[in-house]
């Protein structure tokens, strides 16, 4: 039985998947590397230094350790910068509702995300009360594709992944999630159809009273 809704954060929650590949593209373009929306894909849900190596990757560089730790702080100044005027008009379709229903019907609720900015981004939102448990990048060694981050979530609810659905709009997160043993739900990505047997636009086309 399903007790438990873990959530990505970017993409899922927010709208921030968009402010984090305009920042990239600021850092890709400097290095002269192609980078459009179609190779962002492969940076979505990964953690911030994994990014940066797979644009290096894309354009067959190598950069010191000097130069990736100032491109990794450009990056997220760039990003911070863009997102400066969150508020809760940036939060997706459907997510206050389902948050606020899961929470009547005694749901746990979580968060799963590789970023290092998700607290400071839930406060912006004014959503972090809503969360039992909340696990960004800072807190686990490995970061999605592995299961680390959804798992460490179900434990700081008391679950078990199969009493758990996971939410991810990423191809790494969906891995992430089958690989530790949870149901997931693609969300809002289309490419994501071919790895999901469930898929949603948005999070109001979930039903709650469904489960
Ligand atoms: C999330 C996003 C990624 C982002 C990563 C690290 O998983 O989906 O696009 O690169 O977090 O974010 P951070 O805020 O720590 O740079
Ligand atoms: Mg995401």
């Amino acid at each position: 039985m399903i007790k438990g809704l873990i959530f990505d954060l970017d993409g899922v929650i927010v709208s921030t998947e968009q402010h984090h590949y305009l920042a990239w593209k600021v850092i890709a373009d400097k290095l002269g590397v192609v980078f459009t929306s179609k190779e962002n894909e492969l940076l979505k849900g990964i953690n911030r230094r994994d990014s940066l190596l797979k644009i290096l990757e894309l354009g067959n560089l190598t950069l010191d350790e000097d130069k990736i730790s100032d491109l990794l702080l450009e990056k997220n100044k760039i990003y911070l910068n863009s997102i400066a005027f969150l508020d809760k008009g940036s939060i997706l379709l459907g997510v206050e509702n389902l948050l606020q229903t899961a929470k009547e019907n005694n749901f746990l609720l979580a968060i799963g995300s590789s970023s290092r900015n998700a607290k400071f981004i839930l406060d912006k939102l004014e959503l972090s009360s809503y969360f039992d448990a909340i696990v960004d990048g800072s807190m686990v060694k490995k970061l999605k594709p592995d299961p680390q981050v959804f798992l460490m979530a179900a434990k700081m609810i008391y679950l078990s992944p199969n009493q758990c659905i996971v939410f991810e709009d990423a191809i790494s997160g969906v891995k992430a999630a089958q690989r530790g043993g949870f149901r997931v739900y693609g969300v809002g990505n289309p490419n994501l159809n071919s790895y999901v047997d469930d898929y949603i636009e948005n999070l109001d086309e979930f039903d709650l009273k469904l489960l």
